[in-house]
């Protein structure tokens, strides 16, 4: 009996480090010894520290979040004039052009500071002692979206452009004023990519100040324009945002620490990637991908999936409730600036998000577009109404995740530790880095014309 029980004593010790062998790569051969090795193999040779231990699948889910599985900027077909040099020099004077208001106080660059990664700090927009209803969002790397603003208003970046022109709460501004400040100070771009300006000195059929602004004096002014100056005026007002569309395309994210700990994942170099990653920060990403569910909606190289949802947010005192997406769709379809209108530059068949855009839904109600977490550490407060004022107030509400009202909440509660919260936390930071454009895109102009 004493003997059979040393006997398999002995086997078991044998298998054991055998096995050990073969994982740690000192004896090779035999395909179950290749099966082993694969696991765990390593350039940096040794066994893989626990912490940066990553299993097939998890390598491919880090990798897809990787900067370096951004594709190359695709052309917009709405905008002919995106990627053009001209274009692009005429969008910066004008983001960065205070002109572009009546009172010479707001410009693009008010509420979307480059020092600030394009966000402004606060929690809601606030111009003139005013505030929008909304937080501002970044614009570095926006031109991959399909959708604009929160809500998803907008269905592209020069449409979206427009807007905030002749928002009473933002520049203020109307278009025949816009157009025709652009076209005295900026003839010569303007004309060098878009051909030659309309002429509008004639105050009689171009009023100073008209736009279609529902109750104000510049509506009534824009109603009494003949149909064919309106044209005149919008293909120049939608020429602006497709000039400012084609300097904000350029403002693209940066190579983060965690891009570079993603390309030594791909490969289980864990000499790098320890060298990149402290065991906190890998345990956060390991919670992102996994126990905490974050790639459902925070996926691909900008972390987001670019679609909207409802995560049940707390409604700051004295606000409304904001419907989110269940009215950004109606007003999208129905924007002259949209894809199919007649200052879009696509062909029907190029609007595929328009055309089969989803109107109607419960999961419509509160809901908001998926906002991108590159550079996020650097971008407080957060939400569309800047509820949060840091990361640990976000997680704080991922680990509740109370029930929506109105509409319903597409989170679960994730109930983690202080420690887990304090390691997503931590991975969160590592996706910082200056954006990637040219640096003189990212200031002021020197001379504007
Ligand atoms: C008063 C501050 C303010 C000014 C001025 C302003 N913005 Fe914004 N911007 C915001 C806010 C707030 C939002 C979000 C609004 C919403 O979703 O309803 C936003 C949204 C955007 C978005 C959409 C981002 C996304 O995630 O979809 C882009 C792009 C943008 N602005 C560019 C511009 C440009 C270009 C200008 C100048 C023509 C401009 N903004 C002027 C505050 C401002
Ligand atoms: C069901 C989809 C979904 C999941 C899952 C999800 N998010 Fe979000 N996340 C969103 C949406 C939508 C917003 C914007 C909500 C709003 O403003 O109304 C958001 C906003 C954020 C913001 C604020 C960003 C900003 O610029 O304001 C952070 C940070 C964030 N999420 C991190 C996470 C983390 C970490 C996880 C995993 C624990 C996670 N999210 C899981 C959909 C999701």
């Amino acid at each position: 009996m004493r003997r059979l029980l040393v006997a398999v004593a002995t086997l078991a010790l044998i298998l054991l480090v055998s096995v050990v062998l073969i994982a740690t790569g000192l004896v090779g051969g035999g395909s179950v010894g290749v099966a082993i090795r694969g696991v765990f193999e390593s350039p940096a040779g040794g066994a893989a520290p626990a912490a940066h231990r990553w299993t097939g699948a998890e390598r491919g889910l880090i990798a897809s979040l990787s900067i370096d599985r951004l594709p190359s900027l695709p052309p917009d077909p709405s905008n002919a004039v995106g990627d053009y040099p001209d274009a692009v020099a005429l969008g910066h004077a004008l983001f960065f052009d205070s002109g572009l208001s009546p009172d010479g106080s707001v410009s693009c660059s008010t509420c979307h500071q480059p020092d600030r990664y394009f966000t402004d700090g606060k929690v809601l927009a606030n111009v003139r002692d005013m505030d929008t209803p909304r937080h501002t969002p970044t614009i570095v790397g926006i031109a991959y979206s399909d959708w604009y603003y929160w809500d998803g208003r907008k269905d592209s970046q020069w449409a979206q452009a427009l807007a905030p022109q002749e928002a009473p709460i933002e520049h203020g501004g109307t278009r025949t004023a816009h157009a025709r400040y652009v076209l005295s100070k900026y003839r010569r771009l303007y004309e060098s990519v878009f051909g030659p300006a309309p002429d509008l000195s004639d105050t009689t059929r171009f009023p100073p100040e008209a736009a279609p602004l529902e109750g104000e004096t510049s509506g009534t002014a824009w109603e009494g324009m003949a149909e064919e100056d309106r044209g005149a005026v919008n293909r120049v007002f939608a020429n602006i945002g497709k000039s400012i569309a084609a300097y904000s395309r350029r403002i693209l994210p940066g190579r983060s620490r965690f891009d570079d700990y993603a390309k030594a994942a791909l490969v289980n170099d864990w000499t790098r990637m320890s060298e990149l990653f402290s065991a906190e920060e890998a345990e956060g990403l390991r919670l992102f991908i996994g126990e905490g569910q974050c790639t459902d909606c925070h996926n691909g190289p900008l972390f987001t999936n670019g679609t909207f949802h409802n995560i049940g947010l707390p409604l700051p005192e004295g606000s409304k409730f904001d419907q989110g997406r269940s009215q950004g769709s109606l007003q999208v379809v129905e924007d002259v600036f949209n894809c199919l209108g007649e200052f879009s530059d696509a062909n029907q068949e190029a609007c595929v998000e328009l055309r089969f855009i989803k109107l109607e839904g419960e999961e419509l109600v509160g809901a908001f577009k998926v906002p991108g977490l590159r550079n996020v550490a650097e971008t407080a407060p957060y939400m569309h109404n800047g509820v949060f004022p840091d990361l640990e107030a976000v997680i704080r509400h991922y680990n509740h995740a109370p029930p929506a009202f109105p509409g319903h909440s597409d989170l679960v509660p994730l109930a983690f530790t202080e420690a887990q919260s304090a390691a997503l936390k931590a991975f969160m930071l590592t996706l910082s880095a200056p954006p990637d454009a040219p640096p003189d895109l990212l200031r002021q102009p020197e001379s504007q014309e």
